[in-house]
């Protein structure tokens, strides 16, 4: 029976006012994730939504890609992560460049046309049409706009010092109780989706679609934040009792990421990998008639 009902939750199974779980896991990868805004070579100027911005982590490294005449409006659904990210720009250099809005993906706060690069991270995965979701955000793009999604698969994940029969166990019984889980009435989640955007992009009516992978590795020691990162993770792997895993690998799993003197994580054999999608794919559609009557409704109302 369902039990936990959020609308929204991230990567670690709780609800996304855990803002402090995502702000360790942003700090954790942070170097790969600079790489990744700069790989999209953003041209000045340009005008981006970030689309499910959260607390506003990507917002300065977007800011520092677009320079100073570029604009940004974080979009969200959650008014906690949203207040979080104006808390978080007061007195820094990006502030002006930066508004944040309460609004969902499907229906962005933008003019149709309007906007050079909508730019979404982590939040695919709680999409459980991401299709259509993808193919409503089109039509904000200007002609030739880009929409970037950038989103995890843990279906990448690996740790080299754990039984690999042990991984392959919980990896699977996790895969299989996100998909059984919807029919018990939590929210979607696919943790495996960021092998599938290059599909859902294409499917979605984008075209040029490149998908670009950062192999994230990290042996010991590990940072205070990649542990936490890292421990997080393993709980989530079987929270819920992890209906589908037995329960001596449950043990066994939180034996190697918990116990005191025998956890993984502090033996120098230890190196973990995962890997994180980044797909693009350009918009090539002038607006629909239905979006030019929309406009002169308003005209005709003002
Ligand atoms: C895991 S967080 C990622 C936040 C941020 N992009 C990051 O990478 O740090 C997912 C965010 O997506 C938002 N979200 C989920 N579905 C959404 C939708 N349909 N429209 C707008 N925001 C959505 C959630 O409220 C949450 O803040």
């Amino acid at each position: 029976m369902a039990t936990n009902n959020y609308v929204h939750m991230n990567e670690c199974g709780l609800p996304l006012n855990a803002i402090e779980w995502l702000e360790t896991h942003h700090n954790s990868k942070a170097v790969e994730r600079r790489q990744m805004i700069r790989d999209l070579q953003l041209r000045a100027g340009s005008f981006v939504v970030d689309a499910g911005c959260g607390p506003g982590l990507w917002t300065p490294l977007l800011a520092e890609a677009i320079g100073p005449q570029g604009q940004i409006v974080g979009v969200d659904v959650s008014a906690e992560a949203l207040v979080t990210a104006q808390r978080r720009s007061y007195g820094q250099w990006y502030r002006r460049q930066v508004q944040y809005k309460l609004a969902a993906l499907e229906d962005l706060p933008v003019a149709p046309g309007s906007t050079d690069v909508i730019f979404s991270a982590n939040v695919s995965q709680y999409l459980p049409e991401p299709v259509d979701t993808f193919a409503a955000m089109g039509p904000y793009l200007t002609n030739g706009g880009r929409l970037v999604i950038k989103d995890i698969d843990f279906g990448t994940m690996r740790f080299y010092n754990i039984d690999g029969g042990l991984q392959a166990r919980v990896f699977r019984a996790r895969e299989d109780w996100e998909q059984l889980r919807v029919d018990e009435g939590f929210a979607f989640e696919d943790s495996w989706v960021g092998s599938k955007l290059a599909g859902y992009l294409r499917a979605a009516g984008y075209e040029d679609v490149q998908e670009r992978s950062y192999r994230i590795v990290r042996a010991y020691p590990l940072s205070r934040e990649f542990r936490c990162y890292l421990q997080g993770i393993a709980e989530w792997f079987v929270c819920e009792e992890a209906p589908l895993l037995a329960g001596e690998d449950i043990t066994s799993w939180l034996h190697c990421f918990l116990h005191e003197s025998e956890n993984v994580l502090d033996q120098e054999s230890f190196v973990s990998e995962e890997t994180e999608f980044i797909v693009s794919g350009v918009w090539n559609k002038r607006p629909s008639a239905t979006v030019r009557f929309f406009d002169m409704q308003v005209a005709v109302q003002a």
